[in-house]
C-alpha cells in the first residue's frame, strides 16, 4: 500500500476535526467548533467541548467523505489522538474511532497530538527534514521538540513550566478588554502599538536559569507583570496604551520563543525548524522567526495558519506516515491518556 488513505479524528480540545489524507495528500478537513459556546467564560469548558464533540462527531466524519469525494469504504486505516488534551474530549474521539476501525475492519492507529502537530506540514511542504526542530506553541502547549523521526522518535528538549503561550495571549487579552481567544485580537492591536514601549519581563533568560531551565519557558510572570502594569495606569487615573501594551507583551514573548528555538538548532545541529500550534499564526512570531532563522542559516517551515490550529487532518498526516513507515497499529483497547508524554508517539 503505498498510498493510503488515512481517516484522522482529533478531540483532545474544542475543535472536533475530521481530515482525510492519501499518502501526503490532504484531501479534505472538516472542523466543527465549540469556542463560542466556550467565549463567556473566558476558556474552555471541557464538559461542554466533550458534549460538542459528541453532537459534531458523525456529521463532520460525513461531511469530510462527501467534500473529499471518498466513502468510507475506501479508508485504509483510521487515526485518532490519543492524548494529550482534555480526558472527556479525548474519549469521545477514541471512541468514534474504535467504532469505525472495528466496522470497517481497518488498522487503528491512536497518535499523540503534539506529534501529530509537527507531521501535518507534509501535507504542504512535504517530508520532514530528519531531524527537524518543532516549537508548539498553542493555548495548551509550549514545547520544544527534537524530531529526528516524526512516526516514533521525538525527544522534549523543553517546554513551559507554567503558562502555555496562547494562555497567556488569552490572559492578557482578557486584562486588555479584548474578546476570547485573545491571541488573534492581541496580533491585530499591537500593528498599531510600539513594541519597545515597555520592557516587560523575558521569562527563563537569566544566566542561571539558562543553565536549569535551558530549553523551556515561563509565561506567567510576563502576564502578572502586564497585569500590573494596566492596573498602575489605572490607579493613577491615566487611559491603558492598549496598542503599546499589547506590542510590548506580544514581543517579550515572541522574543524567547524563538530565541530558545534557534538556540536549540545551533546546539544540536538541527537545520530546519517547523512552528505548529495556533500561535504559530502570529504575524510577529513569524515575522522574528523569519529574521533569526535566516541569521542562523536555519530553514523556517510554518503551516498555513489553518494546520497550525487542532485539526483532523493533522491526524490523519500522522496516521498516514505511520502506516507508510509500516508502524504497528494500536490495539482496540487503545486508552485515552490526557497527559501522553511527548516521546509516546503512538499508543
Ligand atoms: O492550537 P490551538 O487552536 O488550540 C490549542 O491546542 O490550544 O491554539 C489556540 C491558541 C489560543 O490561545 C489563541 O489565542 C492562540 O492560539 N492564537 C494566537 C493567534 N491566533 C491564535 N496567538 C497569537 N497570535 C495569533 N494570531
Ligand atoms: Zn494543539
Amino acid at each position: 500500500m503505498s498510498e493510503p488513505l488515512v481517516l484522522g479524528i482529533e478531540t483532545s480540545c474544542d475543535e472536533t476535526g475530521v481530515g482525510l489524507v492519501r499518502g501526503r495528500t490532504l484531501l479534505f478537513d472538516a472542523i466543527a467548533s465549540s469556542v463560542d459556546q466556550h467565549a463567556r467564560f473566558g476558556g474552555v469548558v471541557p464538559e461542554v467541548a466533550s458534549r460538542a464533540h459528541l453532537e459534531a462527531m458523525v456529521p463532520t466524519v460525513e461531511r469530510a467523505c462527501r467534500e473529499a469525494g471518498v466513502s468510507l469504504d475506501d479508508v485504509d486505516a483510521v487515526s485518532v489522538t490519543a492524548g494529550p488534551g482534555l480526558a472527556g474530549a479525548l474519549l469521545v474521539g477514541v471512541a468514534a474511532a474504535k467504532a469505525l476501525a472495528l466496522g470497517l475492519g481497518v488498522p487503528l492507529y491512536g497518535v499523540n497530538h503534539l506529534a501529530a502537530h509537527v507531521a501535518v506540514d507534509v501535507v504542504e511542504h512535504g517530508p520532514l527534514p530528519e531531524p527537524t526542530m518543532g516549537l508548539l506553541v498553542s493555548g495548551g502547549h509550549s514545547n520544544l521538540l527534537l524530531v529526528p523521526d516524526v512516526t516514533h522518535d521525538i525527544r522534549s528538549l523543553g517546554a513551559t513550566i507554567d503558562d502555555a503561550a496562547g494562555e497567556a495571549f488569552d490572559k492578557v487579552a482578557r486584562v486588555l478588554g479584548l474578546p476570547f481567544p485573545g491571541g488573534p485580537h492581541i496580533d491585530r492591536v499591537a500593528r498599531e502599538g510600539d513594541q519597545v514601549a515597555i520592557d516587560f519581563p523575558r521569562g527563563l533568560t537569566s544566566g542561571r536559569d539558562m543553565q536549569r531551565h535551558r530549553f523551556d519557558y515561563s509565561f506567567s510572570g510576563l502576564k502578572t507583570a502586564v497585569a500590573r502594569w494596566v492596573q498602575a495606569c489605572a490607579d493613577a487615573g491615566e487611559p491603558v496604551p492598549v496598542a503599546d501594551v499589547a506590542a510590548s507583551f506580544q514581543e517579550a514573548v515572541v522574543d524567547v520563543l524563538t530565541r530558545k528555538a534557534v538556540l536549540a538548532c545551533a546546539e544540536h545541529g538541527v537545520e530546519d525548524l517547523l512552528i505548529g500550534g495556533g500561535v504559530a499564526a502570529n504575524s510577529r512570531l513569524r515575522a522574528l522567526a523569519q529574521e533569526r532563522c535566516d541569521a542562523a542559516g536555519v530553514r523556517l517551515r510554518v503551516p498555513r495558519p489553518g494546520l497550525c490550529t487542532d485539526n483532523g487532518a493533522m491526524v490523519a498526516a500522522l496516521g498516514a506516515q505511520m502506516v507508510m513507515r509500516g508502524r504497528p497499529p494500536s490495539g482496540l483497547d487503545l486508552p485515552a491518556d490526557s497527559s501522553q508524554p511527548v516521546e509516546q508517539v503512538r499508543s
